[in-house]
């Protein structure tokens, strides 16, 4: 039987309406407005996509935001002088610096100088090594947005098998530390396979939850997935243009072949990706709140 899409769209649409009720109390309660700078370094593509996406839903929901562009020879001083600045500036409760940097910027530098209460994309050392003793104040946007979907989609993590393909610092190691903890929505036993992994199948076919990160187009075949498990399709791969110029996105699941034999599985586009907007802005205005001592 074909499995039950997971819509992040849709997910992500019911949060995105929790959130708007939440800013507008905010607003109209203690004057407080949720405020996001989100800092692009240069002309990636799909980085410009992402900001573009980001800074949207942020005036959707009624935030203040902010896009800084900059230019992609910007130096590092310059970079961390702008960071200096937005963690002063008490309109500002998130600060995000849109990754990739160009290679003579130093990526964890930049990451180190942005205050951990702004940190909304919860890549600060400090945030990371809170979600590592289950005291996160910010979980890393794309991370929660996978627990999120498990969540309000009905699975049940606590006693699962889960398999996570990648070990990147963005999804891989986040996401399995969120996981294994033992709280609501977690409290699985989590595996990481990555490039060094001998024998991947083995490790995916025995998952009751499959997380793919792997940053390689159609990377888990139907083979590699055992029958009735839920896969979480994290992958953005631009596999080409439409006539129209519009990017063709593809996961890192065999989408096709993978559905005819998981019960539930998320789409690319529509799947993950939503999400991780969503949580961006639900961890904004958590800062927002914890900075007016709301919380
Ligand atoms: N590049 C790819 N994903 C992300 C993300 O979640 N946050 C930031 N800042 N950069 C990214």
């Amino acid at each position: 039987m074909a499995a039950k899409i997971i819509s992040g769209t849709e997910v992500a649409g019911q949060i995105r309406e929790e959130l708007r009720k939440e800013v507008t109390e905010l607003k109209e309660k203690h004057n407080v407005v949720p405020g996001l700078v989100t800092i692009l370094v240069g002309e990636n593509p799909a980085s410009i996509s992402y900001v573009t996406g980001k800074q949207k839903t942020a005036k959707e929901l009624g935030f203040y935001s902010l896009q800084d562009n900059q230019a992609d020879n910007i130096t590092e001083e310059s970079l961390l002088g702008l960071i200096d600045k937005y963690n002063k500036d008490p309109k500002i409760h998130g600060i995000l610096v849109q990754l990739p940097l160009p290679k003579h910027i130093n990526e964890t530098k930049v990451l180190y100088a942005i205050d951990p209460k702004k940190d909304v994309d919860g890549f600060h050392p400090v945030n990371l090594g809170k979600l590592m003793i289950g005291e996160a104040d910010y979980l890393p946007c794309t991370p929660a947005g996978v627990q999120q979907l498990l969540i309000r989609s009905g699975v049940e993590t606590s006693g699962a098998e889960v398999v996570v393909v990648g070990r990147s610092n963005i999804v891989g190691k986040p996401v399995t530390n969120i996981l294994l903890q033992k709280q609501k929505g977690a409290n699985a036993t989590v595996t990481i396979c990555h490039t060094g992994t001998k024998d991947m199948a083995s490790h995916t076919r025995r998952a009751d939850i499959l997380i793919v990160a792997a940053g390689k187009p159609k990377a888990i075949t139907a083979d590699m997935v055992k029958e009735g498990a839920v896969v979480i399709d994290v992958g953005v791969n631009r596999i080409g243009k439409s006539e129209s110029g519009k990017a063709i996105l593809c996961g890192d699941v065999d989408f096709e072949a993978v559905k005819e034999k998981a019960s539930a599985i998320t789409p690319v586009p529509g799947g993950v990706g939503p999400m991780t907007i969503t949580m961006l802005m639900m961890n904004t205005v958590k800062s927002a709140k914890v900075h007016a001592g709301l919380v």
